[in-house]
């Protein structure tokens, strides 16, 4: 894939849903919030192109260290701060995890003394947390070396910090970072660069400070003497650092996004940085929290660097940091989709990034080890489909795929039947079996056409995630051409499941097969490529959620029609749209959609976009 001529002409967009403080502002929503139109800032390119960001220089250092996090795909994000001491609770009421400064808008002067005054990880242990991570099967660990709450977990010039403020006297990052060094295990850290609710010129404080967004002259005084200068501290301190994990760019300008870049680069010119840095800078794309696609997304490749793109989840509900609701959970039950999300994040491209919250006292609970102990075990059979792996040859897999040279790997989520079925693989199948079959005992199959069929005995099946391997003639599995077909009587169908889209602020549903939260930028484009036979003049038929204030174009090569959602808000409804759109040539086109402006207003942030079909009018 030639980068140039794909990512062409690239856009930065800063776009328009405040969504972190709208949905933070339930009981008291300010004039501010409801007008800002500051978020994330989100990169699209061209007319068709989408889902990559403007990413910055590719050296040498950093491209070993993305071959790195390719192969890897899985680490431990880890959400540890003064708010775990709240516990998800303020002055008797539920409050947020590591949110709840803001969420309860407690002052700075009294998180100072209820949250981070108390705050004392007496049973912080490097060693247990680096032996959670390496039993999980990670490669990495990132912590919040900083989080919007402003308190640094590390000794810091800035004396609100972990080793000063309470006279803990101890630096748990320098403590981990030994013990990663030791032990082989990669290291990076979060940073919270805009938001700083401790700061009168950080983001994010309008209960102490007056404005969420703060005049250009105080954030850049704030920005420059803090955030860049504990940056420098982060890289010149602590020994090799893996990457640096920034968050919610609101108001970080073009250049200080590339100072905070130069900052990171000057001490640690291998460290990779992500996309949440702002301004199109970072060198991987990160998707919304949480964030999964229908497709596979090389996006980001170049002809010779597979660049991943990364999503986050957290073994905590409620939340990333420590809550006693959220954090002390069994859930074992969900042990087998934890598992399944790494495979299928694997199999569309990604990286995983998954979150413990550790108890105020610096133990990770067991209940959350055992979540992350359960996707070990598993890996410790099955490590060969992920590590190193590349995604699945099809674009829309069915279920999670990933492959090798030679090898598709077929990952079956609680497998009941014992038939596989796969439609697309054309190159031929010489032998399947099940991973965790240690003699590799053959599978029955049978491969008709693009039909591939696999007989899985009881015996063999695995609890949680079945890996079926099959063993290719080709190095690279040939598969069946994807591209949407007209049907016979000439609609032309348009799911969302079929689509290509970027990956940050979109999300996909697998079981409503909608997408969550397109819209909210203008320039967010869904692509499907479609083998028209017969042209002529269509009639549309939207199928989504949300009411007539989101309003959003349907274009071909030739024509553009504007639709409107006019539907009611958080009902999926099927209807007609007036008005009809021209093909004027039979061939393979592309269809993006694209809004008008931005969905929130119209959507209440629940916008869920399921798809068009095109229907030949008489
Ligand atoms: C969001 C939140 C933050 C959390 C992060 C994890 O951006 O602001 O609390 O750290 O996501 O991905």
């Amino acid at each position: 894939m030639n980068r140039n001529s794909m990512f062409s002409k690239w856009k930065l967009v800063a776009i328009g849903a405040f969504c972190f403080f709208q949905s933070s502002c339930q009981n008291r929503p300010s004039k501010e919030t409801e007008d800002a139109t500051i978020d994330y800032v989100t990169e699209t390119v061209g007319d068709v192109d989408f889902g990559k960001t403007n990413m910055s220089a590719y050296t040498p250092e950093i491209r070993e260290n993305m071959k790195e996090l390719y192969d890897d795909k899985f680490g431990l994000f880890v959400h540890f701060g003064p708010y775990a001491q709240l516990a998800g609770e303020w002055q008797g009421k539920k409050g947020a995890a590591e949110w709840i400064m803001r969420r309860s808008f407690i002052p700075v002067s009294e998180y100072e003394k209820e949250a981070a005054g108390k705050f004392k990880p007496e049973k912080f242990n490097a060693k247990e947390w680096v032996d959670i991570a390496e039993n999980a099967g990670m490669k990495f660990i990132v912590l919040t070396a900083k989080h919007h709450d402003g308190f640094a977990m590390y000794k810091s010039k800035n004396p609100y910090n972990l080793f000063d403020f309470t006279g803990f006297n101890r630096d748990i990052l320098k403590e981990l970072a030994e013990e990663c060094k030791e032990r082989g295990m990669k290291l990076g850290f979060y940073y919270s660069q805009d938001q700083d609710w401790h700061e009168k010129g950080g983001a994010g404080n309008d209960w102490d400070f007056g404005t969420v967004i703060k005049p250009e002259d105080e954030f850049d005084a704030y920005f420059k003497e803090k955030a860049v200068m504990q940056i420098k501290e982060l890289t010149t301190n602590y020994g090799d650092i893996f990457m640096v994990w920034f968050d919610t760019p609101f108001q970080i300008t073009d250049e200080q996004s590339q100072m905070m870049m130069d900052a990171v680069k000057e001490n640690q010119p291998g460290a990779l940085v992500n996309a949440r840095l702002g301004n199109g800078y970072g060198h991987f794309d990160v998707s919304i929290d949480n964030g999964t696609t229908p497709s596979v997304s090389k996006a980001t490749w170049l002809t010779d660097l597979k660049v991943p793109w990364q999503t986050h989840e957290s073994v905590t509900k409620d939340g990333w940091g420590y809550t006693t609701r959220g954090a002390e959970l069994d859930r074992s039950g969900d042990y087998s989709d934890f598992i399944y999300s790494l495979c299928r994040i694997v199999g569309n491209g990604g990286v995983y990034l998954l979150n413990v919250g550790p108890r105020p006292d610096g133990t990770i609970p067991e209940s959350q080890v055992n979540s992350i102990n359960a996707i070990g075990e598993w890996l410790k059979v099955n490590g060969e489909a992920i590590y190193g792996a590349d995604p699945s040859p099809l674009k829309f897999p069915p279920f999670a795929i990933t492959s090798k040279p030679g090898k598709v790997y077929l990952h079956i989520q609680n497998l009941k039947e014992n038939q596989v079925e796969l439609k697309g693989i054309l190159s031929k199948v010489n032998k399947a079996y099940v991973l965790a079959d240690t003699s590799k005992q053959p599978l029955t199959f049978s491969q008709e056409n693009e039909k591939i069929s696999v007989t899985i005995p009881e015996e063999l099946q695995q609890p949680r995630v079945t890996v079926i391997v099959l063993e290719i003639e080709d190095n690279e599995a040939k598969i069946v051409d994807e591209t949407i077909q007209q049907e016979a009587d000439g609609t032309i169908k348009l799911p969302v499941s079929k689509c290509e889209f970027s990956i940050r602020r979109i999300s996909y549903d697998y079981d409503e097969q909608v997408t969550h939260r397109w819209g909210e930028n203008t320039k967010q484009g869904l692509l499907w490529t479609v083998n028209v036979k017969k042209p002529g003049t269509y009639k549309v038929i939207s199928e989504d959620s949300g009411n007539d204030g989101f309003v959003y174009y349907l274009s071909t090569s030739n024509d553009t029609i504007t639709l409107n959602s006019k539907g009611v808000i958080g009902k999926l409804t099927k209807k007609q749209q007036t008005g009809t759109i021209k093909i004027e040539e039979a061939g393979v086109h592309k269809f993006t959609v694209y809004p008008k402006v931005p969905a929130s207003k119209a959507t209440k942030g629940s916008y869920k976009f399921k798809g068009l079909e095109l229907v030949p009018v008489e």
